[in-house]
């Protein structure tokens, strides 16, 4: 689609070799495409105008599919931006995991901007079920923005860390549970690398592959999700559940654990 901007040729090209300079744009031979650098900016350009973000800190994680960065806000608030950077590691890989069909470079920020959007959706949902999740501000494009969890990665939690295992194993069976039952969804990548440990409490993030209850495969991603829980705190803390058990539990079949 062609629209108009009301700039003369020269102008534009002007303005396209400085974006290019900036790698904001990549030069082909059909012209200027867009890249990540580029759509990375015009996220951070929009949450600036729309008064949402004023600065931009540390890098606080770079995960297989996203770059996740500490930013300050004017009212104090303690914020991260997740932009999506699926493609950027294992094309195949990703390809297999979501079964997507060939992407074209172009297509990949389109790829970025779809699995932002299901963020959104899950983080909305999930915490309009009480689920300890960051709650969601805003997003822009690959962009999310939304609240900063002050925890540590469960995997890289030390044993002595925890100091009731069994209690924040409930409680991470207890958020499962409320995800299933009362929003009828399951997280799809439920792992010791999705969750963050305050001390206290477990936050569970990371939304983008999340499934209703009624996905053909939800038994499969159900269990999978359980028994990675499960294997874990039988590696890290020598403790036994029963999967059954577990599982039944989390589906809102069993009332206690
Ligand atoms: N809201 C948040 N508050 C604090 N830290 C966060 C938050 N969201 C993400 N992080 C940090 O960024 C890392 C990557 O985030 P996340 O798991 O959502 O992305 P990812 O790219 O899908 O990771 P992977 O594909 O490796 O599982 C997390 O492990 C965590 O350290
Ligand atoms: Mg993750």
């Amino acid at each position: 689609m062609r629209a108009s901007l009301g700039l003369s040729k020269d102008k534009l090209l002007f303005r396209l070799s400085k974006l290019n300079a900036f790698g904001f744009v990549r030069k082909s031979e059909h012209g200027y495409t867009l890249v990540t650098a580029g759509l990375d900016a015009l996220a951070l350009h929009s949450f600036v105008q729309r008064g949402l973000i004023s600065g931009m800190g540390r890098s606080i994680g770079m995960g297989k599919e996203s770059d996740v960065f500490a930013v300050s806000s004017d009212s104090g608030k303690q914020a991260v931006i997740k932009f999506y950077r699926i493609g950027r590691t294992s094309f195949r890989a990703t390809r297999i995991k979501r079964s997507y069909s060939t992407p074209k470079s172009h297509q990949w920020l389109e790829i970025n901007i779809d699995a932002a959007r299901k963020e959104e959706e899950g983080l909305k949902r999930a915490r309009g079920v009480n689920i300890q999740t960051p709650s969601f501000i805003a997003r822009d494009r690959h962009a999310v923005l939304m609240q900063e969890i002050e925890g540590v990665m469960l995997h890289a939690c030390n044993k002595e860390d925890i100091d009731n295992p069994a209690r924040l194993l409930r409680q991470i069976f207890g958020e499962a549970r409320k995800a299933f039952v009362a929003a009828n969804m399951i997280n799809g990548d439920l792992s010791e690398y999705n969750i963050l440990y305050d001390g206290e409490k477990s936050w569970i993030i990371d939304w983008p592959q999340y499934v209703l209850t009624d996905h053909p495969n939800a038994s499969e991603i159900l269990e999978r999700d359980v028994k990675n829980i499960v294997s874990y705190f039988l590696r890290k803390f020598d403790k036994n559940t029963d999967l059954k058990r577990a599982l039944d539990y989390v589906r809102g079949a069993l009332d206690s654990l």
